[in-house]
């Protein structure tokens, strides 16, 4: 079977997954066990990052999951059935769009629209579609070398208005271990330095990147950091539940 004819075969398995076994995981052997039996198609295959979004989402009461950049609709996918949430995505590829719409197709919680991110954010906050506690998957990124429109800080400086969310953005440089891979644009990379003052500017004092080694997860070694506004994850975190004793905390100067 090729590559491609494969993803789509597993994205299309993806559709049906139950996730209960890994729900019900309590430790890091137990969800890299699951892994070891079972399909895990979203957040680039990453049980582990998949584990920790599934529990800020529990502990934030996370009412929505909003993606930016649905590419075939993975974690598009993922979130709807492993963190049974309703989802929002966009994607602006003609091509991408349409897979993404066909592996997502009957699925009555997932609404895929083909725009741009900024405008696909503001449109959700403008129709009050996005409620308590959403969580953000920013993942609009073209490729590792690209010299295309980035959106990420557009991105941030929209879901930075609201009360209260949770935001996860791939592709971006963890401090001391570049074994996770992160994006580069123009020259410049996504991480800390990239996105401070857009962060500090809306009041955003901390973020959080991950504190275990890239071997540790599967899938694609890709980077990732998260920060958000949210009362009860800022005191879950102090109390060092797992799993999201595997973030460590950054103060942005
Ligand atoms: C890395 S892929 C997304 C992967 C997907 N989130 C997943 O986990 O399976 C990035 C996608 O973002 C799309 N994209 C790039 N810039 C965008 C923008 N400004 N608005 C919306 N989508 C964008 C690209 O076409 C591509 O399909």
């Amino acid at each position: 079977m090729n590559t491609f004819v494969h993803r789509i075969y597993k994205l299309m398995r993806s559709r049906r997954e139950q996730y209960e076994e890994l729900r019900a995981a309590n430790s890091l052997k137990e969800i890299l066990s699951y892994r070891t039996n079972h399909n895990f198609m979203g957040f680039n295959g990453q049980i582990i990052r998949a584990t920790i979004i599934r529990k800020m989402a529990n502990v934030s009461k996370g009412t929505v999951f909003v993606e930016t950049g649905a590419a075939y609709g993975a974690s598009t996918i993922c979130a709807h059935r492993y963190l049974c949430l309703p989802v929002y995505s966009c994607e602006i590829s003609l091509k991408n769009f349409i897979i993404s719409r066909i592996m997502t197709l009957n699925m009555k919680a997932i609404k895929i629209y083909r725009s741009s991110s900024p405008m696909f954010l503001r449109r959700l906050c403008n129709m009050d579609l996005l409620s308590e506690c959403p969580i953000f998957y920013l993942d609009a990124h073209g490729g590792a070398h690209g010299k295309e429109y980035l959106p990420l800080l557009d991105e941030i400086s929209i879901i930075a208005e609201l009360d209260q969310f949770v935001v996860i953005i791939d592709d971006c440089r963890v401090p001391h271990e570049d074994n996770f891979g992160y994006d580069v644009y123009d020259g410049i990379a996504i991480d800390i330095d990239f996105m401070q003052r857009a962060l500090r500017g809306k009041k955003i004092n901390k973020i959080y990147f991950p504190n275990y080694s890239a071997d540790l997860d599967t899938g694609f070694c890709r980077g990732y950091c998260v920060f958000w506004r949210s009362r009860e994850l800022d005191r879950a975190h102090s109390r060092g539940d797992f799993s999201l004793n595997l973030l460590s905390s950054y103060e942005l100067k």
